[in-house]
């Protein structure tokens, strides 16, 4: 092999090499690997099952008519602690955080005079109704589930019995405690 096909072999090594290279280098380019938009993977939303699981358990408590009937007001008005520190239960107790619940049994929802309600219950006051034992059962369970948007920052009460013992502590809130069902 003499000098000058050395150095045919050699350019033709190096211009393979340069070819191997660029198409290396263009491929690269379009096949670069795209990030993802969102980091990590889409898990299963399964807070519909969860709500829907939560749900037979709500369902199958007594009404609360029954569970008014052993109601213990005692109990009842330890577990309203729960609510002072944003509502006042005195006759001519003031609005705080949350409106004065004095007399609330059997008053129309959204009524506390000078309490800047929610949009959500504004909305279901316009359409009437009152603060019966049902309803307040209801709001005290999920209160975000009973009034959408509602402002009342509280996470609601599991047990059925322990509603049952604030309901009958609201209801002796009055003058006149409304008729039990
Ligand atoms: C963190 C503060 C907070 C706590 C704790 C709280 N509430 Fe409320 N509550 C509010 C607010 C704020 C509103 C007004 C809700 C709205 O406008 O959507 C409200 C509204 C209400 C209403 C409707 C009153 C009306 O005039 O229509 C009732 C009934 C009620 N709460 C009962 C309770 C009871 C019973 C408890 C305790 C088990 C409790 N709340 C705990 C803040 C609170």
């Amino acid at each position: 092999m003499d000098a000058n096909e050395v150095n045919k072999v050699a350019g033709a090594i190096l211009g393979m090499l340069t070819l191997a290279m660029g198409i290396g280098f263009l491929s690269s380019g379009l096949m670069a690997p795209k990030p993802p938009a969102k980091a990590g993977y889409e898990l299963p939303d399964n807070s519909a099952t969860a709500s829907s699981a939560a749900a037979p358990a709500a369902a199958q408590a007594e009404p609360i008519a029954t569970r008014l009937a052993t109601a213990d007001l005692a109990k009842g008005e330890t577990a309203a602690k729960k609510c002072v520190s944003c509502h006042q239960f005195q006759k001519d107790g003031k609005n705080g955080q949350g409106p004065a619940l004095w007399g609330i049994v059997n008053k129309a929802k959204g009524a506390a005079a000078g309490f800047n309600y929610s949009a959500g219950l504004k909305d279901m006051a316009s359409k009437g109704g009152k603060w019966d034992y049902e309803a307040l059962d209801a709001f005290l369970t999920n209160p975000k589930a009973y009034v959408a948007g509602t402002s009342m920052g509280f996470a609601g009460i599991n047990r059925a019995d322990e509603r049952a013992n604030i309901i009958f502590y609201l209801r002796s809130l009055a003058e006149t405690p409304a008729a039990l069902p």
